[in-house]
């Protein structure tokens, strides 16, 4: 018997659950020689956006125990090179390509947005809330409910595509902010983004990062990415959830699994394995098998 690994997260259908991070495999389309991207459960794309962005000064990548810090800064080419540079070489998979949206304002993610819908190829959108917001003083949109809401409805208008919220852990409780999200039109929920953080060099008695802050990633944020996301399964059960941070192996992929979430995306590891995405289908796979289970339906949730 091969168990069945497919996924739907509300009207996507992936052939199983796990998807690379956003800003962690480039665009997919640079590790084709490295990875069957046709094997993936999906590509996010890093996050594009209205113009290309030179990112932060360096340093802006940090070694931390069990993670990292970065400060990239949304460097990327800017949504039209994307659509017509990169778009059609993504499109000769068949993988289901998730195009990740940022913005600084709510305006730059309804354009942005916009011209992804009209662009062929991309198979849902992915609203990238860890943005700083200009019109608030560089705070992130998804540490407000009121300001993801405000996101989440004004894409929703601005597309037809199926609409995940990814959403932040630099927050008090995330709960608020992710039902913001869903009555907003958010119709999947991937959870998290990075967890902010600092890192000092005693030799140069300076901070590590140019910008000071950074974004933690790796096995360090994985209880608290698991911590949320439990959460937000208990009282939106009826969401299709998507765990990320921290996941090395099959093993932290099924416990999220096990927590509720529909799929899972891997990210900080892609840098130390980059084949680790088709290692994890695999292990999955073999659980399945191994525990005689049919589908991944039979163990989601079973820990609460
Ligand atoms: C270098 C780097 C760049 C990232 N760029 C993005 C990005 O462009 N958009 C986004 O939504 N998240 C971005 N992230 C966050 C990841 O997608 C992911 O949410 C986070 O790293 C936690 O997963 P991990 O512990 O598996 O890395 C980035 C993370 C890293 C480490």
């Amino acid at each position: 018997m091969t168990p069945n690994l497919q996924v739907s997260l509300g009207r996507l259908q992936l052939r199983n659950p796990v998807m690379v991070a956003a800003g962690t495999f480039g665009y997919g389309v640079e590790y084709r020689d490295l990875v069957d991207l046709s094997q993936l459960g999906a590509i996010v794309t890093k996050s594009l956006t209205l113009t290309p962005r030179m990112g932060n000064p360096p340093p802006r990548v940090a070694e931390t125990p069990a993670g990292m810090l970065n400060a990239i800064g949304l460097q990327n080419d800017g949504v039209d090179a994307f659509v017509v540079e990169t778009l059609p070489r993504l499109r000769a998979y068949e993988t289901p390509i998730i195009a990740s949206v940022a913005g600084e304002s709510v305006e730059e993610y309804v354009r942005v947005a916009a011209k992804l819908s009209r662009a062929e190829g991309v198979a849902a959108l992915e609203l990238n809330l860890s943005c700083p917001n200009q019109a608030h003083g560089g705070m992130e949109f998804g540490v407000s409910p009121e300001l993801t809401a405000q996101v989440v409805a004004a894409v929703r208008q601005a597309t037809p595509l199926p609409l995940i919220a990814k959403l932040t852990p630099n927050v008090g409780d995330i709960v608020p902010v992710a039902q913001a999200a869903v009555e907003a039109g958010a119709e999947v929920l991937c959870l998290i983004n990075t967890v902010l953080g600092v890192a000092v060099d005693v030799r140069e008695r300076r901070f590590r990062l140019a910008t000071k802050v950074g974004g933690l990633s790796g096995p360090a944020i994985k209880p608290i990415a698991q911590y949320h996301l439990w959460r937000v399964h208990q009282a939106l059960p009826e969401v299709p959830l998507v765990g990320v941070g921290g996941i090395s192996s099959a093993e932290d992929a099924l416990e999220y699994i096990l927590l509720g979430a529909h799929a899972v995306q891997i990210g900080t590891a892609n840098y130390v394995q980059p084949t680790l995405t088709l290692e994890v289908i695999e292990g999955i796979q073999r659980y399945l098998v191994d525990h005689g289970i049919d589908s991944l339906e039979a163990i989601r949730g079973v820990v609460q």
